[in-house]
């Protein structure tokens, strides 16, 4: 087996050459060394940065990351319950480094998220004496949390995920606590208060299992609104955490064809394909689903059978297909993690099982996937 720095060198400096599992997959064009690369007349390629990659403690994961992608998304540190964990206080540290480091290399930076019903402390919803707050009191704290966080990376931050998961399965808008105190517009307001924070800054609605009709329509409905009221919302996150099975190319194609007709891009913002045996019937990223582990469900902690690994490229393959047959709508493609390794899919929904869900393996090698991905841009 390869050590982690050869797998570098075989990318970076030998390009893109096949391992013999590619053998029977059309010859993958040797010139072509990188994601960003591949992509590079279609839309930006990028992956999610953990704090191991944003601190400098993984040097190898940090050379993939520079060497093969053109953007970047925060997997977790900005989000509410890490950048402003208490009242009055902010922790700019990680967020300071992470755009730092998309500086640098010239890489196009995502925000995520501002608001969400997950990862929020609970406080933000509450008064001294542990009451729920007013609609005005807690738009004016939302507004601060924006201002002074979209604020501070302005023109740095070029892309936020504003409103995070605010549609359930049918469609209708989830009962959260943004909801259930300030009404169904404060989606607008969120929108509204960054783009003052940043009127440049292209701002997306971001959602899991946008593919599934009934969520679909209700986001059809939602951005539809929200366009009539004027409020600057420029893209839709596809958030694309997608199996094997599901969903289907045709599904995907239609659903970006359906968005791309309302004015606004489509961003692929969290891509990963899980190749276990579900363990849920369910099409959905929540992350408070939590299931009990069971050795039927965990079936490759050993190593990814090649049968699996050929399934898992042309998969990627396909999907590809569809994001470049509409390039001049999806604007970004983002992968939710490096390495097999840093996966959230090794813990969701179901605590410390063996995913292969990337383009690149345990050691930092590249698999199969990521040569059809390579692949399916230079059709
Ligand atoms: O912060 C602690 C850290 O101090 C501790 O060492 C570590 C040990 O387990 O846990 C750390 O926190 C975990 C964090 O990930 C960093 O690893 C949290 O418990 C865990 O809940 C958190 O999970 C993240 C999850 O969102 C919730 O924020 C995942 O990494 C992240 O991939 C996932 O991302 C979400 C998107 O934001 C929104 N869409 C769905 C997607 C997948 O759930």
């Amino acid at each position: 087996m390869q050590t982690r720095r050869s797998a570098l060198q075989t990318i970076i400096l030998a390009g893109v050459a096949g391992p013999s599992l590619l053998a029977g997959f059309p010859a993958v064009a040797e010139e072509v060394k990188s994601l960003k690369a591949a992509y590079k007349d279609d839309f930006v390629v990028g992956v999610a940065m953990n704090a191991a990659q944003i601190a400098g403690k993984d040097a190898l994961g940090d050379s993939i990351i520079r060497a093969q992608f053109n953007s970047i998304s925060p997997e977790n540190c900005l989000k509410w319950e890490n950048v402003h964990p208490e009242p009055g206080r902010y922790d700019f540290v990680v967020p300071d480094q992470y755009v730092a480091f998309g500086e640098k290399n010239g890489m196009f930076i995502l925000g995520h998220n501002l608001v969400w019903h997950s990862q929020v402390p609970d406080w933000v919803f509450h008064d001294d004496k542990g009451d729920l707050l007013t609609r005005d009191a807690l738009l004016a704290r939302m507004q601060d949390h924006i201002r002074t966080v979209v604020g501070r990376y302005k023109g740095r931050i070029q892309s936020w995920d504003v409103v995070n998961e605010a549609l359930n399965d049918d469609g209708s808008l989830r009962q959260s606590l943004w909801y259930k105190i300030i009404g169904d517009d404060y989606i607008a307001k969120a929108f509204q208060y960054a783009h003052d924070a940043d009127p440049e800054a292209q701002l997306n609605y971001n959602d899991y299992s946008l593919v599934d009709e009934s969520k679909r329509h209700g986001a059809v409905a939602l951005v539809t609104k929200l366009k009539e009221q004027g409020i600057p919302v420029a893209t839709v996150g596809m958030q694309g955490h997608y199996n094997l099975d599901w969903p289907s190319a045709e599904l995907v194609d239609a659903t970006i064809s359906d968005f791309a007709k309302l004015g606004v891009k489509v961003a692929v913002s969290e891509f990963d394909i899980d190749v276990l045996p579900p363990a849920t019937s369910q099409h959905t990223a929540d992350v408070a689903l939590n299931i009990k582990q069971n050795p039927t469900l965990n079936p490759y902690a050993n190593g990814l059978p090649d049968r699996v690994q050929k399934q898992l490229a042309k998969r990627y393959g396909d999907l590809f297909d569809v994001f470049v047959k509409h390039r001049d709508v999806v604007n970004r493609v983002t992968f939710w993690g490096l390495t097999d390794a840093d996966s959230w899919k090794n813990d969701w929904p179901v605590k410390g099982r063996t995913n292969y869900p990337l383009l690149f393996d345990r050691s930092g090698q590249p698999k199969l996937a990521y040569y059809a991905v390579i692949r399916a841009a230079r059709k």
